[in-house]
């Protein structure tokens, strides 16, 4: 029955979650709103105000779970990837934390924790599976062989499909982080209405910068013939978008689990949150016969109940580490 304490603090969240023998008894997640005058994560800023809520989140999880810090039997925390000053201040915390209770550390890998969220549900992918994970700073179709045995098929080679959602909501004066009032303009706007172009790259990566880059044109080209052109066309605008987004996305998701022949598919990553996203993979789905996987909008964007259950099974294998372990700002799998 071990009691584990999570903790994440590898962008601009700082959370903590309490999961006890497998089961998630707590998820206390701190946004920092400071970011929103910047336009972006400013990582000086990210650094500081996790100082400030880590120990007020610990607490809150401890007493949400109804579990005393006395009854912790390990600390798992994301040791990357990220930023460098945000990964430090968790991984300081549960070193200390770990340290003081004589228990042990356990380290977890962010990106994969994304996709071990989807075993704190009920209804669990079988493996072997395929996950795309579509974060802030990741794009990755990862064909996931075990819980800790996963291999990268395709990746983006410039920009992320969070990072396109939000660079479009910047380009359309919309606040940081852009991605979920792309979402909620989309909702009212039709997506057919302007086409942006999908661009070819071979096997299972991606690129958005040309995306990117057609988006800005396109802007610049309609508002120097309008200037209330963002204001009029918002809505299809933003839905033209998303469901540009997504096709890419989905596209090389479709021919990657042709090619490994899998029908659980499933999705993960702050930019799982997508409605449209949502909507068309389920759709995809469907017609192809899989299975689909889509997490809580909890589990989406950056949590520490996915580094708690990922800490969960790295538990059970036997798999810590010692005190003199160090943040990672690039981690591979
Ligand atoms: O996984 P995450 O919370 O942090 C990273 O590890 O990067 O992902 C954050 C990203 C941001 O780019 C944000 O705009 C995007 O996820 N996002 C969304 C939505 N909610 C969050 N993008 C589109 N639609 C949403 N509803
Ligand atoms: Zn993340």
């Amino acid at each position: 029955m071990p009691a584990i304490l999570a903790i994440e603090s590898s962008c601009d969240e700082t959370s903590a979650a309490v999961c006890v023998d497998g089961a998630i008894l707590s998820n206390v997640i701190a946004n920092q709103t400071i970011h929103e005058a910047y336009g972006g994560v400013v990582p000086e800023l990210a650094s500081r105000v996790h100082q400030q809520n880590i120990v007020p989140a610990v607490q809150q999880a401890l007493f949400n779970a109804k579990v005393s810090k006395n009854d912790i039997d390990a600390v798992a925390f994301t040791r990357g990837p990220g930023l460098l000053g945000s990964l430090l201040v968790g991984v300081s915390f549960a070193k200390a934390f770990a340290l003081a209770r004589q228990i042990p550390l356990i380290e977890v890998n962010h990106m994969q924790a994304h996709i071990l969220a989807h075993f704190i549900a009920e209804k669990k992918p079988a493996f072997p599976f395929i996950c795309l994970t579509v974060s802030g700073g990741h794009t990755q179709i990862v064909l996931v062989k075990d819980y800790f045995d996963m291999e990268i098929v395709g990746q983006t080679l410039d920009d992320a499909a969070g990072e396109a959602m939000d660079k479009t909501s910047k380009i359309l004066g919309l606040p940081y982080p852009g991605g979920p009032l792309i979402d909620k303009n989309a909702r009212n706007g039709n997506p057919d209405a302007y086409q942006f172009p999908e661009p070819q790259i071979p096997g299972f990566d991606f690129s958005f910068s040309g995306l990117k880059t057609s988006i800005l044109y396109f802007i610049r080209d309609n508002v120097a013939a309008n200037p209330n052109f963002i204001q009029e066309h918002m809505n299809d605008i933003c839905a033209s978008v998303e469901k540009r987004i997504a096709t890419i996305l989905l596209n090389k998701l479709k021919r990657a689990a042709q090619q490994y022949g899998i029908k659980h598919v499933a999705l993960a990553g702050g930019v799982s949150a997508n409605t449209g996203l949502r909507n068309l993979l389920q759709q995809m789905g469907d017609q192809n016969g899989w299975e689909v996987f889509i997490p809580k909008f909890e589990y989406c964007t950056d949590n520490a109940a996915m580094i708690a259950i990922a800490g969960y099974h790295k538990y059970l294998k036997g798999e810590f580490i010692g005190q003199d372990v160090a943040p990672l700002a690039r981690m591979p799998f």
